[in-house]
């Protein structure tokens, strides 16, 4: 992006749950050398934003810009205007590809929320080459899906490259592991049921995407196979997660050197009892059978709405561990990625370090097209986040 933008950075959805705290959080964090928008198709709500930030003590206050899913033309301008756009405006199946192409036509950055794998799959294969051709990346799932798991395997493998002195050039296997406590907002159970609800068209879109993901990156990074079983270093139940994790994390593998010629990675829930194990695969076979019912479907969208989420204090009360095992050549490492809150206070954050990174790091992004957070900002991402609290170790 060469010629100047009028904004350093745009935040789409800041009137809502999500994008209320990323709002508060870029308050607190944009230089002040910058200049910064909110957008959104609500003028009162978007200005009832800025008295917050500003009652907050917030000295850089964005512009409002008016911005509607419903109208192209503001969507193109948005994008026009600013060298990244942030996006928390969701389904994103539904609200979030017209942003998206308007990014990749005008050369600007993009990141977003979703955890909808139709959504970005459908942003591979139809959008990659001309983000591109315009030295734009657009990055998806820049929340709690699925920055600890991308960041978090990054980190790994870079430590077992010093555990064994050279860089990875074997069979690499990494298991990350994760434990949390927290609940979710009425916008990510909206995405949820709605993306459970989708299975022919998510297939369709895997297909498409898995083809240009070939011809992208011949090299090959794998899934371990997905079967629970109990592993005796983390004392718990291990049960493959089927979220977007790690087809991000192997996207990142496929795509950059650090993770060896021969990577494979497993996604676990780490879970202490066989029967809460079971009932957990209960719970989420029921939610996946109910959403392919249209009359059931519906019922479930009725039960959570968009805008509310988890107050302040149950928000305090929540946290997050991510534990990798990271082996090759017989080398093993432990590392973990820790944090509060994951599905809102951490993901605000995560996604406000990930679009200020893009808009104002020098050397950054290192990759365009439709790329992950570990592709775009590589360990740039996890100083940033170190910074803010989130903490990356090894364990041994
Ligand atoms: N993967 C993760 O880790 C993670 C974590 C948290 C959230 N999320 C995702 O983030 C998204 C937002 O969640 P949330 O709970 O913050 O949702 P929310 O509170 O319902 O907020 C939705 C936002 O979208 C805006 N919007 C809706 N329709 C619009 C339109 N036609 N034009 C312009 N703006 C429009 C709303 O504006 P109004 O205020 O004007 O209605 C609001 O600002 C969801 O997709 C959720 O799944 C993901």
């Amino acid at each position: 992006m060469s010629e100047p933008r009028k904004y350093s950075l745009t935040l789409f959805g800041a009137t809502g749950f999500t994008g209320g705290l990323c709002a508060d959080y870029l308050g607190q964090n944009m230089p002040n050398d910058t200049t910064w928008a909110i957008a959104g198709r609500n003028p009162q709500k978007l200005q009832s934003v800025i008295e917050r930030l500003k009652s907050n003590g917030c000295t850089n206050l964005p512009v409002a810009i008016a911005a509607d899913i419903n109208d192209s033309d503001s969507l193109h301008a948005m994008a026009e205007n600013t060298r990244v756009v942030v996006t928390t405006v969701g389904p994103y199946i539904y609200y979030g590809e017209e942003l998206a192409r308007s990014c990749a036509q005008s050369g600007t950055h993009y990141c977003d929320l979703t955890g909808e794998p139709e959504f970005v799959n459908n942003l591979i294969s139809r959008y990659h080459d001309l983000a591109k051709k315009n030295g734009a990346a657009l990055v998806s799932c820049c929340g709690f899906d699925s920055i600890p798991h991308d960041a978090g395997a990054f980190f790994a493998v870079r430590e077992l490259e010093k555990e064994l002195g050279h860089p990875l050039n074997a069979e690499t296997r990494v298991e990350g592991v994760v434990t949390a406590d927290g609940t979710f907002s009425g916008g990510t159970w909206q995405s949820a049921i709605t993306a459970f609800g989708r299975p022919r068209e998510n297939q369709q879109a895997m297909k498409l995407a898995r083809t240009a993901l070939n011809n992208l990156y011949p090299k090959k990074a794998r899934a371990l196979p997905m079967r629970p079983f109990h592993d005796k270093e983390f004392g718990s139940w291990l049960c493959p997660m089927p979220t977007i994790d790690p087809f991000i994390v192997i996207r990142s593998a496929r795509a950059m050197d650090e993770y060896g010629p021969d990577f494979y990675y497993g996604h676990y829930a780490g879970i202490r009892s066989l029967p809460k194990m079971l009932g957990g695969i209960a719970g989420i076979g029921g939610l996946l059978f109910a959403a392919q019912i249209k009359f059931l479907r519906n019922k479930l969208l009725e039960f959570r709405q968009s805008g509310d989420g988890p107050a302040p204090e149950k928000r305090a009360r929540s946290w997050f561990k991510v534990t990798f095992r990271a082996q090759s050549e017989g080398k093993k490492v432990m590392t973990q990625v820790s944090g509060g809150d994951p599905g809102y206070d951490e993901t605000a954050k995560m996604l406000a370090e990930t679009g200020m990174a893009l808009a104002l790091d020098k050397g950054y992004p290192k990759r365009t097209g439709v790329v992950t957070t570990m592709m775009a900002l590589e360990g740039r991402l996890i100083e940033r986040l170190q910074k803010a609290g989130m903490e990356f170790k090894r364990l041994s």
